[in-house]
């Protein structure tokens, strides 16, 4: 049975109600329905809007950049006690790239100051990234690319790098070296770390 509105019941009519009972039916079921639309649009944006932390949790790795580098070891530091240039050592690191880790060898070469303090030099060169070498009969690092050329302690000598190599931090710890590899950007005179 209907629910007449109150002044229609007795004959007054108002936009569907012309229809008769099947006009009341259509009040009563498009009432309804904007209920339930609104109902169901209202639960959507709560649920969108919970979702959202999911979500960037979720996907937290994909659009993060490359996290940085970690430290890494480069050997025990009694194999560099002999050490009167630049040594070269292949030290592994770890990338995330979204959800991969990524691991690589890198040079880098270990120096030793007159007071036996050790460093240790990324060999990208800063200029347009080829790997430099140590020249014994030189006595200096080369880069193979466009003649660079650097100091046993990485400072500039000549050619077109706009900086000395890059140092990188380095620690002692339980009687290994341990560095924290890097990535620095080329083309600039001054060191800047980009990773
Ligand atoms: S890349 Fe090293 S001098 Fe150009």
């Amino acid at each position: 049975m209907l629910d007449f509105p109150e002044g229609m019941a007795n004959g007054k009519t108002a936009g569907a109600s012309q229809g008769g009972h099947g006009g009341w039916r259509m009040i009563s079921c498009s009432r309804r329905s904007l209920l339930g639309l609104l109902l169901g649009a209202g639960g959507a944006t709560i649920g969108a809007l919970l979702s959202v932390p999911l979500l960037r949790f979720v996907l937290h790795p994909v659009f993060k950049a490359a996290l940085p580098l970690s430290w890494t070891e480069a050997g025990d530091v009694k194999d560099f006690d002999s050490v009167t240039s630049p040594v070269k050592r292949l030290v592994k690191i770890e990338q995330r790239d979204g959800w991969r880790k990524l691991v690589s060898e890198k040079a880098i070469y270990v120096c030793k100051d007159a007071n036996g303090k050790l460093s240790a030099f990324s060999s990208i060169c800063p200029h347009l990234g080829c790997s430099v070498s140590w020249h014994d009969e030189e006595n200096n690092f080369v880069c193979p690319c466009h003649n660079g050329q650097f100091t046993a302690d990485g400072k500039l000598m000549g050619g077109p790098p706009p900086r000395g190599l890059d140092l990188l931090e380095c620690k002692v710890e339980d009687g290994k070296l341990i560095v924290h590899y890097q990535y620095f950007r080329q083309l600039v005179p001054n060191k800047e770390v980009i990773a």
